[in-house]
Parts: structure tokens; sequence; C-alpha cells
């Protein structure tokens, strides 16, 4: 694995546990993970494992109990809420198991989401927007509603999302785990087609030793430890 570029992610000593009513759930110990621009590494591990864990740590949707954590240079344990915010909405793109678009919105209004949080979504945004359904092959889509698509077409829409914003990281958890066969094969390839294409950092959680083969580095979650597979 590649040193800790100032454009990379550093994750260092990170450790999760959580409260029960009886001793505390160790589910992380010592996390380690240095990962260069344009890299994809899967985190392998059965269920339980605590690979969604380590991606809401690495996604700032939850805090480690210790360690830290680095995306360009900047450590996003340290930044305020408002700035914290900021950061997740611009740095990081969300692919999850199950595609979370919303059901009253077309498929272009939900890729634009990511953009709201900037205002009125410009001309520039409704054209990024309109390129990247293009891309995962949903030109001809963009104003259908989600239950008007396929499970695939859904998730490649969340793909187009989770890029809408240029994301130095892209994280995905179980992104094909809610998808027959041949779309799981689409979404995999689009995946790795566009993080090569955007130079993006990707960090695949998944069970599935074939999906994770398709990425450059494979590592497995073993006892809280990451360990190579
Ligand atoms: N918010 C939480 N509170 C308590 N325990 C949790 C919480 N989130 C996850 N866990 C526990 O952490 C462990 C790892 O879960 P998870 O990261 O979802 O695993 P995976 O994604 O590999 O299936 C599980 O034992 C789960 O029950
Ligand atoms: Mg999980």
């Amino acid at each position: 694995m590649s040193d800790s570029a100032p454009k990379g992610l550093a994750v260092e000593d990170v450790c999760k546990e959580f409260e029960t009513p009886t001793e505390p759930l160790v589910v992380l110990r010592n996390i380690r993970l240095h990962l260069a621009k344009g890299e994809s590494l899967a985190i392998l591990g059965p269920s339980g494992s605590g690979k969604s864990t380590l991606l809401q740590l690495i996604g700032t949707l939850d805090r480690p109990t210790s360690g830290s954590i680095a995306l360009g240079g900047v450590n996003p344990l340290l930044l305020d809420e408002n700035a914290l915010a900021h950061y997740r909405n611009n740095q990081i793109g969300f692919v999850f198991q199950d595609h979370h678009l919303l059901p009253q919105c077309t498929l272009l209004e939900n890729t634009l989401i990511p953009a709201l949080a900037f205002g009125r979504p410009d001309a520039n945004d409704r054209q990024r927007a309109l390129e990247l359904l293009d891309r995962v092959g949903l030109a001809d889509r963009h104003q259908h509603r989600p239950a008007e698509c396929s499970g695939g077409e859904r998730q490649r829409a969340a793909l187009a999302r989770g890029l809408m914003m240029k994301p130095s990281l892209l994280l995905a958890d179980e992104p094909t785990g809610n998808l027959d066969r041949r779309s799981a094969e689409q979404v995999a390839t689009l995946l790795l087609e566009i993080q090569k294409e955007q130079h993006t950092i990707l960090l695949l959680a998944t069970h599935s030793q074939e999906l994770a083969e398709k990425m450059q580095q494979q590592m497995q979650l073993i006892d809280g430890r990451l360990e190579p597979n």
C-alpha cells in the first residue's frame, strides 16, 4: 500500500467501541490504512465484522473511539459541524447497498441533491448531472422516477449522485448486494471505470470475493483487525 500522499487517505490507529449495557463491544482495533489518489481497495469480511462501521467512520457519519483520519491533509475530526458537513459533501461520495434515492424526485433531481447544499443548482450542475447519468447509461431516463426504474438502474443513478461533487473518496458499502448478477456486473464495471477516469480513491466493502478481486487491493477484517486477504 502506498505512502500517505497529501492528497490521499490516511487512517491511523482507528479503534471503535460501542457501548452496551454490559461491557463495550469492540468492533475495530487499531485500523491503519493508507490509500493514494486513484487507488482502489476492497474490505472483505463476513456480516458483522465491522465493514460498514469502518466506512462510516471514514465517511464521517460516526466518530472513532480513538485514532485519526486524514483526507487530502485535512483531519475531519477537528472540523466544526458546518465545516464537517461541507467537507463530507465535497470530498466524499457514498454508494450504499440500498440506493436511497428520493422517490418523488426524478433521476436528474436525485443526482443533483448533493449540489443543493450550495444553493440552487445552476446550469453547470445540471450539465454535470446529465453527463454523469449519460456515463452510467441513463441518458434517456433522467426524467424518470426511481419507481419506474430497475434495481440496476436505480443503483447506477445512486452512483451518479455519489459522483456529483467530484469527490476525492468514493465509499461503496455492498454496492451490488441487492442486485441480480448481470446488474451487479454492470454496476461494478462502471464503478471501476469511473473511478479510474476521475482518479478517485475507491474504498469498497463487500463479502463477495468475486467483487473484491476487481479492486486493485484487498484486505479483510478479522476480529476487528485489518489483515491482508
Ligand atoms: N450503532 C451501533 N451500536 C451498537 N453496535 C453496533 C452499532 N453499529 C454496528 N454495531 C455492531 O458492530 C458490529 C459490526 O457491524 P457492521 O459494521 O455493520 O458489520 P458489517 O458491515 O461487516 O456487516 C456488529 O456486531 C454490529 O452489531
Ligand atoms: Mg455492512
